[in-house]
């Protein structure tokens, strides 16, 4: 490893997270507006061959773990092409995908196969009137069974990605918990963050302690486990429980600190945090025919200026970004 992944707070960054596509089979209002947003040409998104080039770049730098993402990585092609090319990747151990499930149970065997080792869906109610509200399309029943068919092929466990917003879904905090009775489920509860055009607002943040009051008056025989410090989480189980709960506490408890996260966007344009509108073109460079050191200078350069935490932003909601569909979490 070197320092192309150290910034200048000596936080080493090995986790990618690739966005594949910024298309979507649902249209989540924590995600994006209603009325859609506009797409990159396609000439400007990043083909398999751009994607496998700069991740090997990243990877023979010290990153050990992807995630692909989107919108919805599904809905490409040459998902499990990719998948494969990655994990023949030297030094690369988590080829990991966040989705939401809606056409995942049947590709699931052949992603497996491909490398494919950990697996995150998205899924806000069990309630599938407040589904199609929350997402403007049908389809909970579909995600419910990609989580079990996940279950099913192994994956363990199978993380289950709930965006709590208040009097929309924070009633179904409790009902969310019994996912992870029976089954290596890990069901992470995560506050609803401000992203261009998703109409945040403070009223709809449930915060960290208040869903974890909630659990506790349910389930008494709680406990803290302990979390990695580069994690998104902060990890629970339920005594008894076969699986696990979390909460991604972005609003009320930044992670910051532990930041071990890149995102590689699917234009081909770097972004080194989550929040903020600071982003650097590498599909530019590469197209201009710029080599793998002229790349890592760029990647190196931009990484030595991430900021502390939340992009260095005093107000994240009021600070642009992109949407949430572009960024892919
Ligand atoms: P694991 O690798 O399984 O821990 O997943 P992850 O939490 O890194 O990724 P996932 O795509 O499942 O995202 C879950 C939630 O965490 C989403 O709401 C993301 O937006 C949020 N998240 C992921 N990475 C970051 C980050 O770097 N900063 C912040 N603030 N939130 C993040
Ligand atoms: N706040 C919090 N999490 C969000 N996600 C998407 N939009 C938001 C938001 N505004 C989650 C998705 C997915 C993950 C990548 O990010 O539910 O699980
Ligand atoms: Fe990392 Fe930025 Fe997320 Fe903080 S907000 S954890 S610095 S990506």
């Amino acid at each position: 490893s070197d320092s192309m992944l150290t910034d200048s707070f000596g936080r080493f960054h090995s986790y990618l997270r690739i966005s594949v596509s910024e298309r979507c089979n649902l249209r989540c209002h924590y995600c994006m507006p209603a009325e859609g947003v506009e797409l990159t040409p396609s000439s400007h998104l990043l083909s398999q061959e751009e994607i496998i080039r700069l991740a090997g770049i990243f990877v023979s730098s010290g990153v050990t773990k992807i995630r692909l993402t989107g919108g919805e990585p599904t809905i490409r092609k040459d998902l499990d092409a990719i998948c494969l090319r990655l994990s023949g990747l030297k030094g690369i151990e988590t080829i990991a995908m966040t989705s939401n499930g809606v056409v995942l149970a049947k590709k699931l065997p052949r992603l497996k196969e491909c490398g494919l080792n950990a697996l995150n869906i998205s899924l806000d109610t069990l309630v599938p009137a407040k589904f199609e509200f929350m997402t403007r399309r049908k389809g909970m029943e579909r995600v419910l069974e990609s989580i079990y068919a996940a279950v099913d092929i192994g994956f363990d466990p199978v993380k289950v990605n709930c965006v709590v917003m208040r009097g929309i879904n924070d009633d179904e905090i409790c009902d969310f918990v019994e996912l992870t009775r029976d089954k290596p489920i890990n069901v992470r509860f995560i506050e609803f963050m401000p992203f261009d055009g998703n109409v945040w607002n403070f009223k709809k943040l449930v915060p960290y302690a208040e869903m974890l009051d909630r659990v506790k008056q349910k389930y008494k025989d709680i406990r803290r486990l302990r979390d990695h410090p580069s994690d998104t989480a902060k990890n629970f189980q339920i005594e008894g429980h076969r699986g696990k709960i979390s909460f991604i506490t972005s609003m009320t408890e930044h992670f910051c600190a532990g930041c071990t996260r890149l995102r590689l966007l699917a234009d081909g344009n770097f972004k080194v945090c989550l929040f903020g509108p600071s982003e650097v073109s590498l599909r530019e460079p590469i197209r201009a025919g710029v080599d793998d050191l002229g790349l890592k200078q760029i990647i190196g350069a931009a990484v030595k200026r991430k900021k502390a935490k939340h992009a260095g932003m005093f107000d994240i909601a009021k600070t642009a970004n992109r949407p949430m569909i572009h960024i892919g979490g």
